[in-house]
């Protein structure tokens, strides 16, 4: 094989596609990456998942500093915020990421193309100029920011999630429009922070798609931790200038418009797939009215040896979905076979406490008819959520009533994207509530509200 021609050649290096690249070497396949960041990584280790979730452990230990050791006896005097350093952590964060996925690369063999890719031609990549062949020819291009119109994001006062992770001070006041999860994590980060922070959401519920119970418990949680919320409302406009955003609010189904300036505008209202300049239409890969690549459950796009994975294609945008695509399609293209239950990828929200859920929720059940029993348990009742004055939240299982196989579990509560990953592997493996309510669980562990939950279902929890 020559020195510019490869097996696979995956175009973009996030969770999809650096995942992909590592497995497809380590099956032995000569695999480039193409990468047009000066890092790899892709949105979810640069200025996704990993830099959000340095912000938010850091402004969790921030706040409870300040505001929640005295509860536990613990007098603390002084603490302030030193923005700059908590920015270093999380850039100190981010590049001990980027840096290990080199690493990776080079232990594998996975040449790193530097530059952005482009297809040629069916097995030609083109990247700065410079073309490469291909066998196989994989698009992990994620996704990018959906703006709203007639506002115009300019990265300082009216940020997406990547300026809202550079601020360069606190704002007094934000506004941030999308109840979804960048929203409630990143409205989470400036609210302890001390930023009076607005949510505002077009539906009348904030986390559409999650179990709408544990929404409004959320929700109810997030009221009391100081932010606003302004449901059913949409923003009409977002003027930015140097005394702030002047933005208009008006009710969703139209009505009397309201005024507001504050200091900082959050838009987070969703992501689209990013395909722009692939060079996709001259090659002919199809796309649907979203713009994603039509696959098959082969993540075969329309043209042989042109395939696709994570934000880029149907299904949630969660690196964590990417990754085992990556893995699959890997493990295909090695003549292996590879399988994703969809039905049980989980979602998180790394919010304090944590949301999770994995499976159905309960209007998904009612709308397919599907009889369902549920157990409750709240963590008020646990004795380790005591200890840990973290008691807010429940776990909720949803089984079938005739076979009781877990359906659906949603937690909102301490902890709870941990606690998720063991009705993950129960679920996988078909469990019925009562395996879950049999299995032992160490005391005292915020696991025992998920046994209890699962006890609950039968209608025999013992703590409650
Ligand atoms: P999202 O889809 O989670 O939420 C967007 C919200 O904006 C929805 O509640 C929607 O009803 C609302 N909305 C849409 N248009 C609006 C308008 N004009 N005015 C007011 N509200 C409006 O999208 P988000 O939060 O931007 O996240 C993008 C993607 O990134 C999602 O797919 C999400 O799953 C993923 N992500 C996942 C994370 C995690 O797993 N922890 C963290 C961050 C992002």
């Amino acid at each position: 094989m020559s020195e510019n021609s490869y097996d696979v050649i995956v175009i973009g290096s996030g969770p999809g596609g650096y995942v992909c690249a590592i497995r497809a070497a380590q099956l032995g396949m000569k695999v480039a990456c193409v990468e047009k960041r000066s890092t790899l990584g892709g949105t979810c280790l640069n200025v996704g998942c990993i830099p959000s979730k340095a912000l938010l452990a850091a402004s969790e230990k921030y706040h409870e500093a300040k505001h929640k050791l005295s509860d536990m006896g613990i007098k603390v005097s002084g603490v302030t915020l030193d923005l700059p350093a908590m920015m270093a952590h999380k850039t100190k964060v981010v590049e001990a990421n980027t840096k290990g996925i080199e690493f990776l690369f080079k232990k594998n063999k996975v040449d790193w193309l530097k530059g952005f890719g482009k297809i040629a031609a069916a097995n030609q990549v083109d990247v700065e100029g410079k073309i490469y062949a291909a066998k196989h020819i994989v698009i992990a291009t994620g996704s990018d920011v959906v703006s709203l119109p007639n506002i115009a994001i300019d990265e300082k006062r009216i940020v997406s999630s990547t300026g809202a992770l550079e601020l360069g001070s606190v704002p007094k006041s934000m506004i941030v429009i999308g109840g979804g999860v960048i929203g409630l994590e990143l409205g989470c980060v400036w609210n302890r922070l001390g930023a009076e922070v607005t949510v505002v959401e077009y539906l009348d519920r904030i986390l559409p798609g999650m179990d709408l119970e544990i929404s409004r418990e959320s929700q109810k949680i997030f009221a009391k931790q100081g932010l606003n919320f302004k449901l059913s409302t949409k923003v009409t406009s977002a003027i930015a200038s140097d005394k702030g955003v002047d933005i208009v609010l008006e009710p969703a189904s139209g009505g009397a418009s309201e005024k507001m300036n504050v200091d900082v505008v959050l838009v987070a209202v969703g992501r689209k797939a990013y395909t722009d300049k692939l060079g996709l239409d001259a090659v002919g890969v199809a796309r649907d009215d979203r713009g994603r690549i039509i696959t098959d459950h082969h993540f075969r796009s329309n043209v042989a040896g042109i395939y696709a994975i994570g934000d880029v294609i149907a299904g949630p945008m969660l690196a964590h979905k990417a990754e085992d695509e990556g893995v699959v399609l890997a493990e295909m293209l090695a003549g292996q076979s590879g399988h994703i239950d969809y039905n049980l990828v989980p979602g998180v929200v790394y919010t304090w406490p944590e949301i999770a859920q994995i499976g159905k929720t309960e209007e998904q059940l009612k709308q397919a008819g599907i009889e369902y029993k549920t157990g409750k348990f709240p963590f008020s009742a646990n004795g380790r959520a005591r200890a840990m004055n973290a008691t807010e939240g429940f776990v909720k299982i949803l089984a079938d009533a005739r076979t009781d196989k877990v359906l659906g579990v949603h937690i909102v509560g301490p902890e709870a994207g941990t606690l998720i990953a063991e009705v993950g592997v129960a679920m996988e493996f078909g469990a019925s509530s009562e395996d879950i309510a049999r299995t032992c669980h160490a005391h005292p562990t915020l696991e025992e509200a998920v046994k209890e939950a699962a006890l609950a279902v039968s209608g025999r929890p013992i703590h409650m």
